[in-house]
């Protein structure tokens, strides 16, 4: 299948093409989650002094756990969406009462926790233990459906699950992290929104149905809800 062709030219480039960003660091399972929860709604360059402080102020799952709500909203203050920061405190709760401080090393213990999705429990699997499960976000969404030029309505949640089926059979077992880290960043720096797709860049410009088509730039179809 395509995307089976895809893994090693996207891991090769992603080894050389990604970027220095501070949750790269130290991908340990609690930095990758703080950093994938603020980055949901919030753009990279915003993201990073939030982090760097969050992590500042509260370096462990227990002290997370621990904190006052004060210190807490201050530190997302700015970001929005405050139940982000809600839920995460009550999901380190739930690791101190259920794995003692250690966060859970599967994907099925990783769902389980309060305020992570299918999202977030890949990318902390796949980023923090090379477990090969796929992290499907919106600049994933986007770079698959160019790749088979699909034109199927991303918005559709069995679109979604089908994409994540689709990653999931073709992760390299050696390379999960730099799989799903390289399509995310493919999305972000690479195979971007609307017009812009920088096409010559790409790794996979050479497989890449969409492009061979010139439909690129009107993929993906997001009807409205
Ligand atoms: N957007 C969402 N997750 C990201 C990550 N890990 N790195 C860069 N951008 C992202």
């Amino acid at each position: 299948p395509l995307l089976y062709e895809l893994a090693e030219p996207l891991v090769v480039w992603y080894r050389s093409n990604k970027r220095d960003l501070p949750w790269r660091e130290q991908p340990d399972a609690y930095h990758v989650w703080v950093s994938e929860i603020m980055l949901q709604q919030t753009r990279v360059e915003a993201v990073k002094p939030y982090y760097e402080r969050f992590l500042k102020a509260l370096p462990t799952v227990k002290d997370l756990a621990q904190a006052d709500e004060d210190t807490l909203l201050k530190l997302w203050e700015g970001l929005g969406y405050y139940n982000r920061v809600r839920n995460m405190q009550k999901a380190a709760q739930q690791i101190m009462a259920d794995y003692g401080g250690e966060f859970p090393g599967t994907y099925e213990e990783i769902l389980s926790l309060k305020g992570i999705g299918s999202y977030t429990a890949g990318a902390v699997s796949a980023f923090a233990y090379g477990i090969p499960k796929p992290a499907v976000d919106g600049n994933v969404l986007r770079v698959v459906s160019r790749i088979l030029a699909s034109t199927e309505d991303i918005m559709k949640q069995s679109v979604r699950k089908d994409i994540e089926k689709k990653l999931e059979e073709v992760i390299p077992a050696d390379a999960a992290s730099d799989f799903s880290q390289g399509l995310i960043e493919l999305g972000a720096i690479v195979c971007l929104p609307n017009g812009e797709p920088k096409c010559w860049e790409c790794p996979a410009r050479k497989l890449c149905r969409a492009h061979r088509m010139g439909i690129e730039s009107d993929l993906p179809v997001k009807k409205k809800q």
